[in-house]
């Protein structure tokens, strides 16, 4: 569906020669540099070490390292070579703990391998190529879904990267962010800076740039100031996992944002692919939140932010209660105000 909409925009993963190429999100804006992957623990590596990042595209770069990890088992011993690919695909679920799209996609290719006979190879990348394009066909989707609710002339703040890096391609609050930019409905774009890794001054900004869709960068802290000053109708974020309540798992500083937002009288929107949404979370508070090393907020670009001995909390996702969003887009539909119950019928055939 709509795949022209996306074929030459931003690709953050790429399935080319046999091997997986991620784009090194870590080295952007700078360098463009694609990093080929040819085993599942270089990809686990790429993962917990951010080269790739955002829910969707770790499942979906998670579903091309299990093709790696059955060609070599299989090669290895072409009878033994699920029991040993357990080993991978549990190495592969903790490379990174919040973004549920990761165990999703894992289960989704193990419910694939079962029903395998002889060389995996070819079935495993034709399921690993559908959970990409389903990705990329959900996004767009949900930018026509998330576009309804803008009026005219919206300015819109968005946090972290919720874009074409950050999923298989598109994006899914930058879905929106484009979608509502070519209806022309949308006047102006803000994005948080998004401390400490800066995927919104460092990725955002580039995404939208590199399209012609311009974009003002803001200090995270200054958010609250603006939302006082009349500037933004809408938050629009992404969701690294939801919970069956509504509440919403997402890049560190989405929860103030929503805090404020509610306050001021900016709406909130959270744009986000089924496959975010774990059923088996009855709410935020048993969603597990990663914490990264404390150097990623002491330093930056190699250089010491404070003094030595100086320590450093750094708790990369906050958990947004449902009573603070105002709508939930996904690609089988939207949620207003949600609460349980709400999300489960998006489920039902
Ligand atoms: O630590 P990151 O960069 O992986 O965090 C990403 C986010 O929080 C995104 O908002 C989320 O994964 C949704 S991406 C479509």
């Amino acid at each position: 569906m709509m795949s022209d909409e996306t074929d030459h925009r931003v690709k953050a993963v790429v399935w080319r020669n046999d091997k997986l190429s991620l784009l090194d999100q870590r080295l952007l804006p700078e360098k463009e540099l694609y990093i080929e992957i040819d085993s599942v623990d270089q990809a686990a590596d790429a993962i917990s070490s951010m080269v790739v990042r955002g829910a969707p595209a770790i499942g979906v770069t998670a579903a091309y390292a299990i093709v790696l990890a059955a060609r070599s088992r299989f090669m290895d011993d072409p009878e033994q070579w699920k029991v040993l690919l357990q080993e991978d695909l549990d190495m592969l679920a903790v490379a990174r703990p919040t973004a549920v799209n990761l165990r999703w996609a894992i289960s989704r290719m193990h419910s694939c391998i079962k029903h395998i006979t002889g060389n995996p190879e070819d079935v495993l990348l034709t399921e690993a190529k559908a959970i990409h394009q389903e990705d990329i066909d959900a996004n767009v989707k949900m930018g026509l879904l998330g576009v309804q609710y803008l009026e005219p002339q919206s300015q819109v703040l968005t946090h972290c990267n919720a874009g074409a890096l950050a999923t298989g391609g598109y994006g899914t609050a930058l879905g929106v962010v484009r979608a509502g930019y070519r209806a022309g409905k949308i006047q102006n774009v803000y994005a948080d800076e998004t401390r400490p890794w800066l995927q919104g001054a460092r990725l955002t900004a580039w995404e939208l740039a590199k399209e012609g869709i311009p974009v003002t960068l803001i200090p995270d802290s200054a958010a609250a100031y603006l939302m006082k000053q009349k500037h933004f109708d809408w938050v629009i974020v992404g969701a690294d996992r939801i919970a069956v309540n509504g509440d919403v798992a997402n890049k560190i500083g989405t929860y103030s944002l929503a805090v404020n937002a509610r306050h001021h009288g900016v709406r909130f929107m959270v744009v986000a692919p089924t496959s975010t949404v774990d059923m088996e979370m009855r709410s935020g508070a048993e969603i597990p939140i990663e914490t990264r090393d404390e150097s990623e907020v002491l330093t930056m670009a190699g250089r010491n932010l404070s003094p030595a001995g100086v320590t450093a909390l750094n708790p990369v996702f906050d958990v947004t209660p449902a009573e603070l969003v105002d709508v939930i887009v996904t690609e089988k539909g939207v949620v207003e105000r949600p609460q349980t119950g709400s999300l489960t019928k998006l489920f039902e055939p």
